[in-house]
C-alpha cells in the first residue's frame, strides 16, 4: 500500500459558526490546548473564521522552529498587535537582516559573564525591597514578583544609579503596559485602531514609556562609566558605578537610532518582567503547598550560604532551587500561545499548510504531555534528578528554540534563583492566604488572584516554624 503524500488534518471539535474555537481560547485555553494532542501531531482550530495549525507533536515544533524555520517566519495576530506600539525590537521584528544583526549585537548582553557583573547589585536591590515587607501582611504576590523583577532587571539594565523617580514612573507605568497590551493581543486589529479611551490611554503610556526609557539612556551616557564590576577596599565587588547591560547597545561600533534603542528596551522590559514574575509567583505558591519542598530549599540555602547574605557566586550552587524553578516553568508555561506564519504552501508531518497560514506552537502543551511527564499536573521538582531528565528535553520548550529563541533564558534563571534566595532568607514562612489561584492564560499563564503573607525571623528562632534550617535576615553588603 502506497503511503499517503498528505496527512489529513483533523479540526478540533466544537468550532462554532463564525466564532470558530475562540470561545473554547477565551474560557477553557489551557484544558483546551492540552486536549489538541488527542486529535494529532497537527490540529485545525479556527480563531473567527480563520484557520490556524496547532502543532502537538515536539519533533514537529522543533521543525517549526530550527530545521524548517525558513518556511514559519516569526509572525501571527498577536506579534502584529505587539507590533504596533512596540516597534521593531527584537521579539517583534520579522526574521531577516535586521533581526540578526540586533540579535548578535544583543546576544553579549546576555551571556553569563556579563551578567555575572550585574549580579549582586541585584541582589542589593531585591534585598532592600523584600526587607521592606511588613511582617505577616498580605500580599498581593503577582504584582510583588513583578515589581521585583522590574526592579532587578532595571539595575541590571541601566546600572545601580537609575534616580529614583524613574524607577518608581517605570514601577507604577509598567502593569498598566502590560494589561493594556493583552487587551490589544485580544481584540481584533480594527477594534484596537478605534478613538476610544482604553486605546487612547494605552497609546500615551506606551510614548510615557519610551520617554522614560529616554531619560534613562540620557543619565547613563551623562555619568562616567566604569566598564565592569571591580572589588574594592570595602570588599563589595560593585562599589563603583558600574554600568548597565545596556551599555553594549550604546557603545555599538554600528549604534542603533534613538527609535531603534526605545523599542529594544520596551522589547527587553515587557519580555523580562511577567515571565520570570509570573514563574516565581507560582513557585512561592507550590512551595507554600509542599512543605518538604521549602524544607530541602532552606537547607540548601543555609549550607550553601553559611549564615551570611546570599551572593552571586552562590547562585550556581543552588542546584535544588533551580529543579523547583524548573518545575514551575514546565508546570505554567509560562508562554501557553506561540505563533508563526507559513511563508509558503508547505507540509509539516505530511499535513498541507497552506501560505499565510499561522502555525501555533504551545510550551504549555508539550510541557504537559503526560507521556514525558507523568503526571503532568503534579509539582514535581525531583523529576529533573532523574536519570530520564534528558529524554524530557525535547519537549521542555519554555524559552523557544531557534534563531528566536529566547536571548534572556541566563538572565532569567539568574534573576529566579536571586529573588527565591533573598525572600527565603529573609522570610520564615510563606503563606497563603486566600483560595488556590487558578491559572489564567493571556499572555503567559498567570494567577488569577495569589495572596500571600511572609514572616520575618524572629531574633530567637524561625517564627511558627519547627524547620531547623533557620536563616537569619540578610544584612545588606554596606557599599
Ligand atoms: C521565565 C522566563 C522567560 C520565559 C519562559 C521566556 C520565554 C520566551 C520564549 C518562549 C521566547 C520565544 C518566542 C518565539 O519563539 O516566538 C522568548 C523570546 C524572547 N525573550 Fe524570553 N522568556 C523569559 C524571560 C526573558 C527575559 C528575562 C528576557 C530579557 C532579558 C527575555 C527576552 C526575550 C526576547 C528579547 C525574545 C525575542 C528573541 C528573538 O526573537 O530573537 N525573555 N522568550
Amino acid at each position: 500500500m502506497n503511503t499517503p503524500l498528505v496527512t489529513p488534518t483533523p479540526t478540533a471539535p466544537g468550532s462554532l459558526p463564525l466564532i470558530g474555537h475562540a470561545h473554547r481560547l477565551a474560557r477553557t485555553p489551557l484544558p483546551f490546548m492540552a486536549s489538541l494532542r488527542e486529535h494529532g501531531s497537527v490540529v485545525r482550530i479556527r480563531i473567527g473564521t480563520v484557520p490556524a495549525y496547532v502543532v502537538t507533536d515536539p519533533a514537529l515544533t522543533r521543525k517549526v522552529l530550527v530545521t524548517d524555520a525558513a518556511d514559519f517566519t516569526k509572525g501571527g495576530k498577536i506579534i502584529d498587535a505587539l507590533r504596533v506600539f512596540f516597534g521593531d525590537g527584537l521579539a517583534t521584528v520579522a526574521d531577516g537582516d535586521v533581526h540578526l544583526r540586533n540579535r548578535r549585537l544583543m546576544q553579549p548582553m546576555f551571556n553569563k559573564g556579563h551578567i555575572a557583573t550585574r549580579g549582586d547589585a541585584m541582589i542589593d536591590q531585591v534585598q532592600s525591597m523584600v526587607a521592606a515587607w511588613e511582617d505577616g501582611e498580605h500580599r498581593d504576590v503577582f504584582a510583588d514578583m513583578n515589581n521585583l523583577t522590574l526592579a532587578a532587571f532595571l539595575v541590571a539594565l541601566f546600572g545601580t544609579d537609575l534616580p529614583p523617580h524613574l524607577q518608581e514612573e517605570f514601577t507604577a507605568l509598567m502593569p498598566a503596559i502590560m494589561k493594556g497590551t493583552i487587551r490589544q493581543t485580544i481584540l481584533p486589529p480594527w477594534a484596537n485602531r478605534l478613538p476610544l479611551p482604553a486605546n487612547r490611554a494605552h497609546a500615551a503610556r506606551v510614548a510615557r514609556l519610551r520617554t522614560l526609557i529616554d531619560q534613562a539612556i540620557d543619565h547613563h551616557t551623562s555619568q562616567p562609566a566604569t566598564t565592569t564590576a571591580t572589588t574594592t577596599q570595602t570588599g563589595c565587588p560593585h562599589s563603583d558605578r558600574p554600568t548597565g547591560l545596556f551599555e553594549t547597545l550604546l557603545t555599538a561600533p554600528d549604534p542603533l537610532s534613538r527609535q531603534q534603542l526605545q523599542d529594544e528596551a520596551i522589547t527587553l522590559l515587557t519580555g523580562a518582567i511577567e515571565t520570570t514574575g509570573t514563574t516565581l509567583a507560582w513557585s512561592l505558591y507550590e512551595i507554600s503547598q509542599h512543605p518538604n519542598v521549602e524544607r530541602r530549599l532552606r537547607a540548601e540555602l543555609a549550607s550553601v550560604c553559611q549564615d551570611r547574605p546570599l551572593r552571586y557566586t552562590d547562585v550556581d550552587q543552588l542546584h535544588y532551587a533551580r529543579r523547583v524553578l524548573q518545575e514551575a516553568v514546565r508546570k505554567y508555561g509560562p508562554a501557553w500561545m506561540v505563533t508563526r506564519t507559513a511563508t509558503r504552501d508547505t507540509k509539516l508531518g505530511g499535513h498541507s499548510i497552506p501560505a499565510g497560514a499561522d502555525v501555533v506552537w504551545s510550551p504549555y502543551l508539550h510541557q504537559h504531555d503526560p507521556e514525558v511527564f507523568p503526571h503532568p499536573d503534579r509539582f514535581d521538582p525531583d523529576r529533573w534528578t532523574h536519570a530520564d531528565a534528558t529524554a524530557t528535553r525535547g519537549s521542555f520548550l519554555a524559552f523557544g528554540d531557534g534563531r528566536r529563541k529566547c536571548i534572556g533564558e541566563n538572565f532569567a534563571w539568574a534573576e529566579l534563583q536571586i529573588i527565591l534566595a533573598t525572600i527565603l532568607q529573609n522570610c520564615s514562612r510563606i503563606q497563603l492566604t486566600t483560595r488556590p489561584p487558578r491559572p489564567q492564560a493571556v499572555v503567559t499563564v498567570k494567577p488569577d488572584r495569589l495572596t500571600m503573607s511572609f514572616s520575618r525571623p524572629t531574633t530567637s528562632g524561625h517564627k511558627d516554624d519547627e524547620d531547623q534550617a533557620h536563616r537569619p535576615p540578610a544584612q545588606p553588603c554596606t557599599r
